[in-house]
């Protein structure tokens, strides 16, 4: 798996957004140690701040399946077409399960950014008596 194919990965996610409030679809797919892909796309509230960004969506659903220590990188597009660089709730839930995890973005799949996550959050948190 490619980062460019990873990439048109979440940009074929991006179909299955719920943003009917921001009109701003955006898709993420995760990449695991195994080679298998677990992708989300936000989903909106009417509460705002209930939003699902669409990285914790396809992170839970790696992690739900059991890759908590294998995950390689993450892809993220929106419907902007600009680089969509993850929120900062988002670069945190990342971290959780990797300071190496690379993060795939860039305004097409032929001006793709990355960067590892411990490069968008210096210092990201963790609790010693994990
Ligand atoms: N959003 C994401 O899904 N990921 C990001 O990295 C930034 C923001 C969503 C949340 C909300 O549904 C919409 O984009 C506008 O903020």
């Amino acid at each position: 798996m490619t980062d460019r194919e990873l990439f048109i990965q979440a940009q074929d996610a991006m179909q299955y957004a719920y943003a009917p409030y921001s009109r701003y679809s955006v898709g993420a797919a995760v990449l695991t140690g195994t080679g298998e892909i677990f992708r989300g796309a936000n989903i909106e509230n009417a509460s705002y701040g209930a939003t699902l960004c669409a990285e914790r969506v396809a992170i839970s659903s790696a992690v739900f399946a059991g890759h908590k220590d294998d995950l390689i990188a993450i892809a993220i597009c929106a419907s902007s077409g600009e680089a969509v660089y993850p929120c900062g709730i988002c670069r945190q839930f990342l971290f959780e399960f990797g300071a190496d995890i690379r993060v795939i973005t860039g305004k097409t799949v032929e001006a793709l950014e990355i960067f590892p996550i411990s490069e968008l959050l210096p210092n990201g948190f963790r609790l010693e008596n994990k």
